[in-house]
């Protein structure tokens, strides 16, 4: 069985109640399917400037390059709002986006169906969403230089730079193609063609890429018709690929088609090295250490882990099927407490989830599959 090293990077905020509830439900993975695990933790984000001086240290990113898969929480928080730029927790989270090259962020958004009455929005709307966003990550204007503040002529001024170079976009644009050909055979590709030139470069690329694969469709959407095709119609959707802030803020938006913010993993492909896994929500300063924050996104960011940087579908799976129990099972965190359930502290959700894991059989699977 297998033997597998995870840096786990806790962060700020409810980083750190959602990781170790991650971790807690991998060992219970361990446990029963005889695999080994071992965690090293590292410093990251806020907790990092705090104790390091900076938002990722050299021993992170090298315990990082050294394990098999990172397992991250959040960054941020109040505490470090009025900091110079390179001594902002975010920083430390685009720092190692950049060093591990994760180019490739999957954020996958299905709507459980215990939980469509969770969502504000209509659960008819929702009920059966299944669709993925692959937004670029180490690219476009997070990175682009100029970036900064100038005074020019007495004059106040900030300046980003959106620049993205073919190769770039031909890589990501590739990936969305590959996963549509396991699904239903769609991508949609995401730009701003009628205003910037990055976008129009975007959707050449992207029908370049089209060519390769003739079996999937691709449709081109000017992100703000986007931003309105995902409340309004969100089942038409198999897997939006789009450049790394509309990736940034259509997730935040498509989040809510799942119930809740709280639920939304992504895996961070790397082009290299080992890949990072965390939940799309932030650190939550505002519920930190009250034991209310959703695990879930960050235990289904650990299923991910499984599956695509180890290849143990099975285990994947049980871990999502565990989900899904305690979700039918009515456990509900705070976030998630609109309509029926039972409102559980963090540590109740994992408790559930993990004995699940644990008490997984194969026919219990067979049952929650076809029941
Ligand atoms: C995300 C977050 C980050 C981003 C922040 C914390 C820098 O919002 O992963 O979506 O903007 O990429
Ligand atoms: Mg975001």
């Amino acid at each position: 069985m297998g033997n597998y090293r995870i840096a786990v990077l806790p962060g700020d905020g409810i980083g750190k109640e959602v990781t170790s509830g991650a971790v807690e439900v991998l060992k219970a993975v361990g446990t029963r399917f005889g695999h080994e695990f071992t965690f090293q933790y590292g410093l990251i984000g806020g907790a990092a400037i705090d104790e390091a001086g900076t938002p990722l240290p050299d021993e992170t990113l090298r315990l990082c390059e050294q394990s098999d898969a990172v397992l991250l929480g959040a960054v941020g928080g109040p505490k470090w709002d009025q900091n110079p730029p390179h001594l902002r927790p975010e920083k430390g989270l685009l720092a190692i986006r950049q060093q591990l090259k994760l180019y490739a962020n999957l954020r996958p958004v299905v709507c459980h169906d215990s939980l469509a009455v969770s969502s504000p929005l209509k659960p008819d709307v929702i009920r059966g969403v299944d669709f993925i966003i692959v937004r670029e990550l180490t690219g476009g204007i997070y990175f682009g230089q100029p970036s900064g503040r100038v005074v020019e002529n007495g004059e106040e001024k900030a300046i980003d730079t959106l620049l993205y170079k073919k190769e770039e976009i031909e890589r990501i644009v590739r990936m969305a193609f590959m996963l549509a050909r396991g699904r239903k055979k769609k991508v949609t590709s995401v730009d701003k063609a009628n205003v910037l030139s990055s976008s129009r470069l975007w959707r050449e690329v992207a029908e370049e890429v089209a060519k390769q694969f003739p079996d999937v469709e691709l449709e081109h959407m000017l992100v703000d018709n986007a931003a309105m095709q995902l409340i309004r119609a969100p089942k038409q959707f198999d897997v939006v690929v789009t450049e790394n802030m509309f990736g940034d803020i259509l997730s935040d938006e498509a989040s809510m088609l799942s119930g809740s913010l709280g639920m939304l993993p992504s895996a961070s492909l790397s082009a290299s090295g080992p890949s990072l896994y965390e939940p799309v929500h932030g650190s939550a300063p505002d519920i930190a250490g009250m034991r209310k924050a959703n695990p879930i996104a960050a235990i289904l960011s650990a299923a991910m882990m499984l599956r695509l940087s180890f290849g143990l579908t099975a285990e994947a799976e049980v871990i999502e099927h565990a989900v899904q129990q305690a979700l039918t099972a009515g456990l509900r965190t705070a976030d998630l407490a609109q309509g029926s359930g039972r409102i559980v502290s963090t540590d109740e959700m994992v408790e559930e989830i993990k004995n699940a894991v644990l008490d997984y059989t194969e026919i219990a699977q067979i049952m929650t599959v076809y029941a």
